[in-house]
């Protein structure tokens, strides 16, 4: 299926163009799971979903997962999950149980095994395998994705559904979803904001030399829909 280019003004834009498309995949639906991206790009679209957006989500149906934590407790300034709750699962009435957090402070290898399991359990099964209806991802400066470092390529082909992994930099662990599972999502959408991400979008986008070494490059879902949500700065042309 081909890559859909969304073109926003600046970072708020992209949160809300992203959200007008998320409202158009959950209209209707009963049950919907999202795995949701770390970082920083993603906190204006927590707080909007808190906000300006919070009754039109039907919060009953949404199923939040992440595709990578990193190995901390939830208090932690790091947790991506303690980020999320802060601006977003404190302030809507999504059901705890339908909440499937990553546990940073478990033993990394046992909570790989524990948290595949989950989804699993909460996924629907698409071609024999556990299918997010929708995956949100990032993509760091380096071209990562989730927690798939240009260190780990292998991520991207990994049998298992998750994999821990270590920050190239910092060396802080991760617990990451690998990237079969993410080529199984019957929707996947980068969220990409800011001029320090142009050069790899552009790499990546224009199949440039050397795109290949970026993870966020394998990332090319087999049956569903592939979305780049960006700003002019991150896409970086007039
Ligand atoms: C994480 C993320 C990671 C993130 C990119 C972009 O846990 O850090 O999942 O993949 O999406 O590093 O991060 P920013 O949004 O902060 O630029």
């Amino acid at each position: 299926m081909a890559t859909q280019i969304h073109l926003s003004k600046d970072a708020a834009a992209v949160a809300e163009d992203f959200t007008r498309y998320f409202l158009e995949q959950l209209a209707g639906k009963t049950h919907f799971t999202v795995a949701l991206s770390g970082g920083s790009t993603p906190q204006l679209l927590f707080k909007l979903w808190a906000t300006t957006y919070r009754d039109q989500i039907n919060w009953s149906a949404v199923h939040f997962f992440w595709g990578d934590e990193r190995c901390v407790a939830p208090d932690h300034a790091d947790s991506n999950y303690g980020v999320t709750r802060a601006l977003l699962l404190d302030h809507v009435p999504i059901p705890a149980s339908q909440v499937h957090r990553i546990h940073g402070e478990a033993d990394p290898a046992q909570e790989a095994v524990r948290y595949a399991q989950v989804i699993r359990a909460h996924t629907q099964q698409v071609d024999g395998h556990p299918a997010f209806d929708l995956v949100l991802l990032g993509m760091g400066d380096d071209g990562h994705t989730a927690s798939i470092f240009p260190d780990r390529l292998e991520l991207l082909q990994d049998e298992h559904l998750t994999a821990v992994a270590t920050h190239p930099q910092s060396g802080q662990q991760r617990i990451s979803i690998t990237g079969p599972i993410i080529n199984g999502a019957q929707r996947v959408a980068f969220l990409v904001t800011g001029a320090g991400k142009h050069e790899k979008v552009s790499a990546i986008l224009g199949r440039e030399a050397g795109y290949q070494a970026f993870p966020a490059a394998h990332i090319q879902p087999a049956t569903g829909e592939l979305h780049w949500f960006l700003d002019v700065a991150a896409w970086g042309k007039p």
